[in-house]
């Protein structure tokens, strides 16, 4: 069979699909839009379900595209097995009320075999038992046995979400021969070993479910197909694992390379490789599209990618930082179909490296007292870690839980999941009573009582409005003294230099913007905390900044010329 690279294939597929008049879409962004449902983009269709639901117009009736997607459903099987990762590349072509099952099928065929020059006596597709019209058309006019058209029941081949539109599909399947199958007398299409692999799945969007159970056939049907990009290249590069995929062996090697490992020799370390190639591809994907490291949603999904990365780098004996480096060889392979990574990727390589640093910082200690905590553990014969345990690594050392889980998981040990929640509620629930205390002095007990004794503000003076080269000192995230701070933060920025001026006297504050090259900070007030420290109190409105950081510091002018007409005039009256 010819060999077909990635990047290859890719364009074959939406080139073939331009000849069939489809308009080719540049992939959209992992992060879905008004679409609150899910976290990340996860199939070729997913970004225009507006289309398919007619809300919105689509630029043609006929839309092919290679779409970006993420999925982290099996997260944990990522390195342990050469089948999963969380990042691929979907091809798909989508009919909005255009053409329907008399198109795509033959189209599907002539693609497969005469684009890819598949041999036919490899494939074989599945249909929904009821849909006739579809085994028709595979067995009447491209001419397929009736052998090789394999009826298949709902759970298998009908797409149906409640009610709304839905409909059966049709999967295209390469046999990789008899040395991957199971023996089984009754193996298969739709066998769970790996001889029979399904490459394509054709959604035909025929009926309304509705409420009463019954489907009514739909005026405006829909075709939207995906094609697994990866896959269909382990089919064309006659290779087992989406690992040994061209594009993404090039970054499985530049892995060995930077670890000084060979790949195939030991378990342990493939599985490293492995885990440590497939989250570099995603972290540089998401980055890209604008997503940041947190605590939550979508931003935590690139945080936990991001360490676990990084700590397989670490067992694998990988020295210092080398994330940002790597994500080079994603770019090296994907940037000419998603040019979004070359514009990118000096902040990309930013966000990667401020987040893999401040994970080094916090897991530095983390690990050592984890360590200590399990040969305790180990000496009594614990597999059980106590919730007390646990929650003092998360909460006190800012250890990711996961992390605990996974680290105790590989010496055959848990966490006590309900014993670390109920220290969670605890928690939440001592700092609710903690806001209202009060120091010995009877001043409020605040957090920037942590803030260095010596940090100092130089200001700027009256008549200077901006400060282009201030350097941010300290930062107080979320209540919190931090390294970093993200958008969607409340914080209070320290600075070395600034012309805010903080709030004194009956004058208010400034307000204004501090910009660095990785992020936003509006500051909505200015003001004097313990010790006479200045501090820019506002939100993270994009991006990222970090401590030791140079920023721009802008005050918003007018509002400091009204305030002080405002304050002058508020002292005559007083004098008056
Ligand atoms: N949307 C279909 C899939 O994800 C094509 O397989």
């Amino acid at each position: 069979m010819k060999y077909l690279g990635v990047n290859e294939i890719r364009e074959e597929f939406l080139k073939f699909f331009e000849s069939k008049d489809h308009l080719r879409l540049p992939s959209f962004p992992l992060v879905p839009r008004n679409d609150n449902s899910l976290l990340l983009i996860n199939s070729g269709m997913a970004p225009m379900k507006a289309y398919f639901t007619g809300q919105e117009i689509p630029p043609s009736k006929r839309v092919t595209t290679c779409q970006k997607c993420i999925r982290t459903g099996d997260i944990d099987n990522v390195g342990k097995t050469a089948r999963h990762g969380t990042f691929f590349e979907m091809l798909g072509d989508f009919s909005f009320g255009d053409y329907f099952k008399n198109e795509i099928v033959p189209w599907s065929w002539e693609f497969v075999t005469k684009v890819l020059e598949i041999p036919e006596d490899r494939l074989y597709v599945t249909i929904y038992e009821e849909d006739d019209e579809t085994g028709k058309i595979w067995h009447d006019v491209v001419g397929l046995p009736w052998d090789r058209i394999v009826k298949l029941g709902k759970e298998d081949n009908f797409w149906e979400h409640g009610t709304g539109p839905c409909g059966p599909c049709t999967e295209i399947y390469y046999d990789r021969g008899p040395e991957y199958g199971c023996d089984s007398p009754t193996c298969g299409v739709g066998c769970d070993c790996d001889r029979y692999m399904e490459f394509w799945n054709l959604v035909l969007t025929q009926f309304n479910a509705e409420e009463d159970g019954t489907y009514t056939e739909l005026a405006m049907k829909n075709v939207d197909t995906g094609m697994g990009l990866e896959r269909m290249a382990t089919i064309m590069q006659g290779v087992d694992s989406i690992f040994d995929v061209d594009t993404v062996k090039s970054i499985r090697d530049a892995v060995c390379a930077k670890a000084n490992v060979e790949y195939g020799k030991d378990h342990k370390t493939d599985v490293s490789v492995r885990v440590i190639t497939d989250h570099i591809r995603s972290v540089t994907m998401m980055t890209a599209d604008g997503v940041l490291p947190s605590n939550e949603g979508r931003g935590y999904v690139l945080r936990r990618l991001l360490r676990r990365a990084a700590r397989h780098g670490k067992l694998l004996g990988i020295e210092g930082e080398f994330l940002a480096e790597l994500s080079k060889s994603v770019i090296a392979c994907s940037g000419e179909a998603y040019p979004e990574l070359v514009e990118k990727q000096d902040y990309i390589f930013k966000i990667l490296s401020i987040e893999e640093n401040s994970f080094y910082k916090t897991i530095d200690k983390g690990m050592e007292i984890l360590k200590a905590d399990m040969e305790e553990m180990k000496a009594v014969g614990e597999k059980v870690m106590s919730g007390e345990k646990s929650f003092r690594l998360y909460d006190t050392y800012g250890f990711p839980v996961d992390l605990t889980k996974e680290i105790l998981a590989e010496e055959g040990m848990e966490i006590d999941e309900d014993a670390f929640t109920a220290e969670m509620k605890a928690q939440k629930e001592r700092a609710r009573s903690a806001r209202a205390k009060s120091n010995y002095m009877g001043a409020a007990e605040t957090v920037y009582n942590e803030l260095p004794v010596e940090l100092e503000t130089a200001f700027a003076g009256y008549d200077v409005y901006d400060v282009a080269n201030a350097k941010i000192v300290a930062l107080v995230a979320n209540e919190a003294v931090a390294e970093t701070a993200q958008a969607g933060d409340a914080v209070a920025v320290f600075l070395d230099r600034t012309p805010f001026y903080a709030e004194s006297g009956g004058q208010v504050g400034d307000q204004g913007v501090i910009k660095t090259e990785t992020g936003v900070v509006k500051v909505t007030n200015c003001v004097k905390v313990v010790g006479g420290k200045i501090a820019h109190m506002g939100e993270v409105t994009e991006g990222l900044v970090q401590v030791g950081e140079m920023a721009c510091a802008n005050i918003d002018v007018e509002l400091r010329m009204a305030s002080s007409r405002n304050h002058s005039a508020t002292h005559l009256l007083h004098k008056a």
